[in-house]
């Protein structure tokens, strides 16, 4: 499955506190300052570098604040800086109160809050919900059964095949980065599920303390002074109930693509968008307040159609003349699972894009590096690490590799454009980069 149409149901959600008349609130005098702000989304790891390791991080980003002040970027929303084996560069997150340390330390984050609010930036930090990494306590902990943390994640039996007497996975099911979403663990003699990496189990929300440990997350950050979350991974956080007998059943073949391996190949009706996962985000209205669900039409059918202005027109019309009355639009032209926005419209076409997205009705979500025409970076097999990548092979993993978009911010014409002042980046600099310090 296309990661685009996943993030199609991701929420925005904004902090109670900041936002309680939001959800009434239709008219101009009675909008909340997220329902007209410019988002910007930092990938910690590629905005800016503080300690020559080639990595960036929290100081480097408030380093570049006022930058983003001058830009008339009202909040800025970080990708996960939490705790992490980096399998998924933190979107497998082994403590969700704690901090990174190759992105600094939680007196550093508190430093870059303190710096936000002089300048009157908000902070919106990533909230992954649908899983962990394997190497989080909890994880660890129900592995081996301990007491409270048995039924943290999704175990399963699996089955007996008949015909060979193997124990099988419990379902045919695929994860977003393909191969199967099951994984045997020898320790609890179980499989567990993961609708991404193996080291990315899938938490279980049918267990009511993981539901309120995981409000125990937003409620964390939000006493530390965030003003939101943008809500990662929606779709898949609950899966079908199982039978009477406990089991899940299979999904269908698609027919969108013959390769097996890859999560198209089967329906995903019992494992994405479950009526408890919209329950569910309702529910966490309590904890954080309103709600944004992104858009990306911008990018998905100029995929499809091609750039041209009645294609543009076309998507502007779907939304506002469909959106419910007193709900915010929003419009988005790329993020860090998708090619560069430059790279997909062509460079001559982003001032315009940029400019449409900050001049219609609602919010814009800026990633890093569109507002100076950023292109992808090309990245070899050999320097793949994207996971999604990493997982096919040296002859298709361009299809599936998510690192040409995450390379480097380009902050200057010098050496390694002026992201760190080290000797390495932990992705190689695009090649527009590169010509540039050439010439
Ligand atoms: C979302 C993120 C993506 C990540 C995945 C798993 O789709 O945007 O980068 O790999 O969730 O957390």
């Amino acid at each position: 499955m296309e990661l685009l149409s996943l993030l199609t149901l991701l929420l925005l959600a904004i902090a109670s506190n900041e936002a309680c008349q939001v959800q009434s609130s239709s008219s101009e005098t009675t909008k909340d300052w997220w329902q007209t702000a410019q988002f910007y989304q930092i990938y910690p790891r590629s905005f800016k570098d503080s300690d020559g390791d080639g990595i960036g991080d929290l100081n480097g980003i408030t380093s570049k604040l006022e930058y983003l002040k001058d830009l008339g970027v009202t909040a800025a929303w970080l990708s996960p800086i939490f705790k992490s084996p980096m399998v998924d560069f933190d979107y497998d997150i082994s403590d969700f109160f704690d901090i990174q340390p190759e992105y600094g330390t939680l007196e550093d984050f508190r430093t870059l809050i303190k710096k936000a609010k002089e300048l009157d930036l908000k902070i919106v930090l990533d909230f992954v919900p649908n899983h962990s990494s394997n190497e989080s306590e909890w994880f660890l902990k129900s592995v081996k059964r301990e007491k409270g943390y048995e039924d943290y994640y999704v175990w399963h039996d699996g089955k007996i095949n008949s015909t060979t007497g193997k124990r099988e996975p419990p379902t045919n099911w695929l994860q977003y980065f393909r191969g199967s979403a099951w994984e045997w663990n020898e320790v609890r003699q179980q499989f567990y599920l993961h609708q991404f990496a193996v080291q990315q189990p899938d938490l279980n929300y049918r267990n009511p303390l993981v539901v309120e440990q995981m409000k125990r997350v937003l409620r964390y950050w939000l006493n530390e002074g965030v003003s939101g979350f943008r809500s990662d991974a929606l779709p898949p956080l609950f899966e079908v109930v199982p039978d009477g007998d406990g089991q899940f059943p299979d999904e269908v073949v698609s027919g969108a693509t013959e390769d097996t391996e890859d999560r198209d190949y089967l329906t995903t009706t019992y494992i994405e968008n479950q009526p408890e996962t919209i329950d569910m985000f309702y529910g966490n209205r309590s904890t954080e307040g309103a709600h944004l669900p992104f858009k990306f039409n911008l990018i998905t059918v100029m995929e499809q159609k091609g750039l041209s202005a009645s294609n543009v027109q076309e998507v502007i019309d779907l939304w506002l003349k469909n959106i419910p009355a007193g709900r915010t639009p929003n419009w988005v032209l790329g993020n860090h699972d998708k090619r560069r926005a430059a790279s997909r419209y062509g460079k001559e076409h982003m001032e315009g894009m940029n400019m449409l997205v900050m001049i219609l009705p609602g919010v814009s979500v800026t990633y890093q590096g569109e507002e100076i025409g950023m292109t992808d970076g090309e990245i070899s097999w050999e320097d793949t690490v994207d996971p999604w990548g990493c997982n096919s092979n040296p002859n298709i993993y361009e299809q599936y590799t998510r690192d040409p978009e995450r390379t480097p911010f380009q902050w200057t014409g010098g050496t390694n454009a002026g992201f760190t002042n080290g000797s390495t980046t932990w992705l190689p600099l695009a090649a527009d980069f590169i010509l540039n310090d050439k010439c």
